[in-house]
């Protein structure tokens, strides 16, 4: 276990840290709050947007790393949405046992953590966030966004959007009528995701490590079936929609997948690039994650914005993740490399051109 007091001195050493903007270690005595603000890349004057993620890990260090592998993704997923905002994220580390005092009292830390930043961050909901939760720091800090309609939905259609352009590319149809689908982790994402592709679906696997969530579930959806969470990357379906934490798909998980696309809402589902590589060697047709799973950032972006909401807008917004995504496996097809690497170059020059 690494100690919080000694983790200042190691952020520029760790290999996530991919030369941070800013990087605020939250450590409040008083509200017993710890955590981190990750901010990757700010264009000018512009705030760098970044949903905020309230988890328990194991060690301080752990939560630092994703904390700065999360904001780096964020200018990645930005930057491919055709945002002018830098990446950012914030973690709260959670104790494993929370009462709802506590949590309150940490929501409301970290809400002047945010504040204290000016505007440089703007946040909503990520991992272990709920709307209540938004709504009671949004009353502290005015820089709290997911308030314009619901961009978990958002979320879940641009990746519903992903996995129709996915089957359209193997020549599928551009339907998901009939298709068979597993998610993993039945949270906000996971479960809007469901509500959409239900109506239409052949079969729907289904799994969270809580069960009371999967049994939620199984009541609202009783058609879908509820595997243990350690199957769920197993089975045979047209497509696995990861939809929990990071690193679903990694040395292990991949030899046992009998999917033919992977699209899905988790952040980083890749252990690593290489991992993009071995999918494409097995044909697996893998959407990159920060490809599809854009349109909770390019809701709460609009709502910065606009101010007052527009939903054909927004339709419109995510829609266009369709052609994005489109032209990334194309370009994957043609250079006969994996669509994560395609993904990461064209981010790459449109953020490096701002
Ligand atoms: P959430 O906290 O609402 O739900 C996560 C669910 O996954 C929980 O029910 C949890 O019990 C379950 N889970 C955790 N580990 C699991 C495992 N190994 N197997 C099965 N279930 C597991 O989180 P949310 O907001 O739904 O986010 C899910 C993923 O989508 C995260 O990676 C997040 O970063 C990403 N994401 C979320 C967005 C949003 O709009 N909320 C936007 C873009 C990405």
């Amino acid at each position: 276990m690494t100690p919080f007091s000694n983790l200042k001195l190691e952020i520029e050493k760790l290999e996530e840290y991919d030369n941070h903007h800013k990087v605020v270690l939250l450590n409040n005595p008083e509200t017993g709050l710890k955590g981190f603000i990750a901010i990757h890349r700010k264009n000018k004057d512009i705030p760098s947007f970044g949903a905020t993620r309230l988890l328990h890990y194991r060690d301080s260090l752990d939560g630092l790393r994703d904390a700065l592998r999360l904001s780096r993704l964020m200018s990645y997923k930005s930057a491919l949405s055709g945002l002018p905002c830098g990446g950012a994220k914030g973690v709260i580390l959670a104790p494993k046992r929370l009462t709802s005092e506590n949590r309150k009292r940490l929501l409301l830390s970290y809400a002047e953590e945010v504040n204290a930043l000016n505007g440089d961050f703007i946040t909503g909901t990520d991992v272990g966030v709920l709307q209540d939760d938004l709504k009671l720091m949004k009353s502290v800090s005015p820089f709290f966004v997911g308030f314009n309609g619901n961009s978990t939905e958002c979320t879940a259609l641009g990746i519903y959007f992903g996995m129709e352009t996915c089957c359209s590319f193997l020549d599928d149809g551009d339907n998901l009528a009939g298709k068979t689908f597993a998610i993993q982790g039945l949270g906000k994402v996971g479960a809007a995701l469901l509500a959409l592709v239900y109506p239409k679906a052949g079969k729907v696997y289904a799994a969270d490590i809580d069960k009371s969530v999967a049994e939620k579930i199984k009541k609202k959806f009783p058609k879908v079936v509820i595997v243990a969470p350690s199957e769920i990357h197993k089975q045979k379906v047209d497509i696995f929609a990861p939809c929990a934490l990071s690193g679903a798909l990694n040395s292990k998980t991949i030899a046992e997948l009998k999917c033919r696309i992977i699209a899905g809402g988790a952040n980083n589902q890749l252990e690593d690039d290489t991992i993009g590589d071995l999918l494409f060697k097995l044909g697996i047709l893998y959407a990159p994650d920060y490809v599809v799973n854009a349109g909770g950032l390019i809701a709460v972006f609009d709502e910065y914005e606009h101010k007052k909401n527009n939903d054909e807008r927004i339709y419109d917004k995510v829609f266009a993740i369709k052609e994005r995504l489109h032209d990334i496996l194309e370009k994957s097809k043609k250079e006969n490399h994996a669509p994560n690497y395609i993904a990461n170059e064209m981010a790459e020059k449109m953020f490096n051109n701002f």
